[in-house]
């Protein structure tokens, strides 16, 4: 680990799946996984897989005797192949050879992937194998290699092959493995002229086609040798052999360039004919490179946050806002695709996009808005599908989907496999409502950092609005207690989904749920403030809400009900969770040591964790990770709770205990809570966070997909919690606390279309106001406001 790459110096056959993901390559519209160019799927060791963002396809399986249809994001053809053999010998294999030298570096400046292997095999023949890799973000479309090889104590005759290869199923996922997995056909192949091989394969259902051109060239001596392949063609599969002379001492050098084009493409005719065309306007390797990197270089200059912490922290760090990138980018904009949770990195969760924006967009807001912007039109189109999901259920309004995918209707798998027990469960987590909350939250967060009001106008303020109806709707009136409730709901700790020994599904009244719904419901009532008077009329016949819904409206964002334990101090997570029985940490964690999924431990063993008062993922605390708690006191006081500051900790210890950290989410919240009332037990649970993809804490997750929420997490608690960033009333403040560990921070925010940078230290902070557009901005420092124009820098004392 060093502060701007990934390296691991040894091979080591068991690590590779993971470390393939962590090597991904991608740039918002193609992503690659970092597996060797001759590798192919072998189950636990390697596992090429090219993913388009959006690139989904439905297929049905027959599971338990049931029908089930899955929305699976594809694994498209694997561009990669290349290898080589001696005539009549075995291909190229990193098993077969005795590696005596390794090292894979990522190197995140740059993107770019590199392996150098010394190898000796089986006659005693050693080789050096040096390759470069780039999914370029300069140029959505294009990807290339470099692949040399350096005979050292042997001359002879070599074949290479380059290929492109269509015959590839979605495999990459243990516990889908019996489901249906092969959603590409082959729709043509071949060798288009003399240099270029293409292939065209089709997703079956959805019928997104997608064409690959590749151009492979040998190199002699830095000149394109000349020597011309001899061209196989097989259904789904296409490559070119180059037969060579191999000279001790003197490296072949090989370039693959590869145009991708797909049919959901803008600016284009037809895939193939596109990708034709431009594949003979393609440089070489070195001249795309250079161009990639200074698309890298431009992205860092905005996006980079400079700690001067340790190589683990920073390094890791820039490997998170890395991935971010390459998971969307300005190369996503137009799409029409969502931020998947593990990236374009695996198939786990089949690519859906889930309320983990709400862990991912507070970066991009402020680096990026632009991308969030677009990621929040994702939503938009999709508002019909979520109107008629309310409409299904018998609410108004808009209900999102826990899990989305290509049109926005629920992909949440009906029954999900347990690989402990090997059985498969129904899977109740769709009840997850507060998806819908998140989407508005995410639409006013946006609004805050931006002041984008055209969006807010057009768009936003019809989510905001058409989400608190349906939250109007689905929340009923408690004639006893005089408060409103919401029922039959799943909170963010998936946990807990029903009741012991109930035979109905969700719980009542998740305190998070409830909350968020009442915010939803008051920043809607605000909008009225913010749009203009006709907008909002308009947007009122619109959504068909009446005088009577909006009165309604108000009455729920004051008396809706919020549970609370005995001690009246501590919210309850959701109603009757008070008598659940207390979970024997000590014992579990004796038997099966710090195993986050106890879910599905205890149900292997005939248990039932919805008995217990253990959360798989902070679900209350979520509320002090949302909102600062001027903002959660005053929802409370509007609500007429006896809710204190005081309390939040009490809130926080109590759940603190009772939390297995069953998602890669939680102990970002978990960082989050504690950054300024315990500093070294937040640096601990930031240090978890940090690693949680890159050492797998959870156990072999990683090698099917990158958890983005918690990457984009952590990258998210420097920027926003160390500097104690908060945007209210029209004020940006800031009020820095650096953890001990981080001496410095360094970084730039893009805030109301203007560009600042901060220098923080435990003891300064320096804003420099030196680019953007030359409206005032106010910035508030440790309580005092400050005006900021173009040029502006200003120091400020930093007192504890
Ligand atoms: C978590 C969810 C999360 C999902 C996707 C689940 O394990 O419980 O909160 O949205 O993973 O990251």
């Amino acid at each position: 680990m060093a502060d701007w790459s990934i390296i691991y110096d040894q091979w080591v056959p068991k690590e590779q799946t993971l470390r393939e993901a962590i090597c991904t390559l991608g740039n918002g519209y193609i992503a690659t996984r970092g597996a060797f160019e001759e590798a192919k799927a072998e189950p636990d060791l390697n596992y090429p897989g090219t993913y388009l963002a959006g690139g989904y396809n439905r297929l049905t399986s027959e599971v338990a005797g049931k029908q089930i249809e899955n929305e699976d994001l594809v694994n498209w053809p694997n561009w990669l192949p290349v290898s080589f053999r001696h005539p009549g010998e075995e291909w190229f294999h990193m098993s077969s050879v005795e590696v005596l030298d390794f090292k894979q570096e990522l190197d995140l400046k740059h993107g770019v992937l590199l392996r150098h292997v010394h190898f000796r095999d089986s006659r005693g023949h050693e080789s050096k194998l040096n390759t470069r890799r780039i999914v370029s973000m300069a140029h959505p479309h294009s990807a290339a290699l470099e692949w040399q090889l350096t005979p050292l104590n042997w001359s002879g005759e070599v074949e290479i092959r380059s290929a492109l290869d269509g015959r590839v199923i979605n495999s990459g996922v243990a516990r889908y493995r019996t489901l249906a997995s092969k959603h590409l056909e082959t729709l043509e192949q071949g060798q288009h002229d003399e240099e270029n091989m293409f292939l065209v394969v089709q997703t079956v259902q959805s019928k997104t086609r997608m064409a690959q051109v590749a151009r492979t060239q040998v190199y002699l001596n830095d000149q394109v040798s000349g020597v011309l392949p001899q061209t196989k063609i097989e259904e789904g599969y296409v490559e070119h052999l180059f037969r060579l002379q191999a000279t001790k001492g003197q490296p072949l050098r090989l370039e693959k360039s590869v145009l991708i084009y797909t049919s959901r493409d803008w600016a284009t005719s037809e895939p193939l004919q596109d990708a034709c065309v431009n594949i003979k306007r393609q440089g070489t390797f070195e001249a795309l490179l250079e161009e990639h990197k200074r698309a890298w270089q431009r992205l860092w200059n905005r996006c980079d946050l400079d700690t001067a912490c340790n190589a683990k922290v920073q390094g890791v760090l820039r490997l998170h806002v890395f991935h971010l990138l390459q998971t969307v980018s300005g190369h996503t904009v137009d799409l029409d695709v969502g931020v998947p949770a593990r990236g374009w990195h695996g198939e786990a969760y089949r690519g859906h996009i889930f309320w983990d924006e709400l862990f991912i967009f507070p970066f991009l807001n402020l680096h990026l808005p632009a991308i969030t912007r677009e990621l929040l039109m994702y939503r938009y189109r999709r508002l019909n599908e979520a109107r008629s999901a309310a409409k299904e259920a018998g609410y108004k309004g808009a209900m999102f989907p826990w899990q989305s995918g290509s049109n926005g209707r629920e992909e949440s798998q009906v029954i999900h496999l347990n690989p402990q027990s090997g059985r498969w469960l129904p899977d109740n987590t769709f009840l997850q409502r507060h998806i819908s909350s998140a989407v508005a939250y995410n639409v006013w967060h946006y609004y805050q950092a931006t002041d984008d009001i055209d969006f807010l106008s057009y768009h936003g303020a019809e989510l905001m609005m058409d989400i608190a109806q349906f939250w109007s709707t689905i929340a009923t009136l408690n004639q006893e207690t005089g408060r409103y409730e919401i029922l039959h709901v799943v909170g963010p700790d998936e946990y807990h989904t029903e009741y012991p020994d109930s035979e109905e599904v969700g719980l009542h009244n998740n305190a998070y749920t409830n909350v968020l719904a009442v915010w939803v419901i008051q920043k809607a009532l605000q909008l009225k403030e913010v749009i203009d008077d006709s907008r909002y009329e308009e947007l009122l016949t619109k959504l068909h809400i009446t005088p009577d819904d909006l009165t309604r409206w108000e009455d729920i964002s004051k008396r809706m009900y919020v549970p609370f334990l005995e001690d009246t101090r501590i919210m309850a997570q959701f109603d009757g969770y008070d008598q659940l029985q207390e979970f024997d940490w000590d014992t579990y964690k004796a038997k099966h040591g710090e195993a986050m999924r106890l879910d599905r431990i205890l149900e292997s063993e005939g248990d039932n964790v919805n008995k217990y008062k253990a959360s798989k993922q902070a679900d209350v605390l979520m509320l002090f990770y949302l909102f600062s708690s001027e903002e959660l006191l005053s929802i409370f006081k509007q609500l007429d709770y006896d809710f204190k500051p005081e309390n939040i900790r009490v809130n926080i210890a109590y759940y603190e205990q009772r939390t297995s950290h069953g998602s890669t989410l939680s102990k970002i919240v978990h960082a989050w809570v504690l950054a300024r009332s315990d500093r070294k037990r937040s640096w601990v649970n930031f240090e978890m966070a940090l690693m949680s993809d890159l050492k797998d804490i959870q156990g072999g997750t990683t090698a099917e997909g990158i958890h983005l929420g918690a990457m984009a997490g952590t990258v998210d608690l420097v920027q926003r919690a160390y500097t104690g960033l908060e945007i209210r009333d029209d004020v940006l403040w800031l009020n820095p606390v650096l953890p001990e560990e981080m001496p410095c921070l360094n970084l730039q925010l893009r805030y109301r279309g203007h560009w600042l940078e901060l220098n923080i230290t435990c003891h300064k902070l320096i804003i420099t106001f030196d680019r953007g557009w030359s409206k005032e901005v106010k910035i508030g420092v440790c309580g005092e406001v400050h005006t900021f124009r173009t040029g502006d820098k200003k120091e400020f004392d930093i007192q504890r």
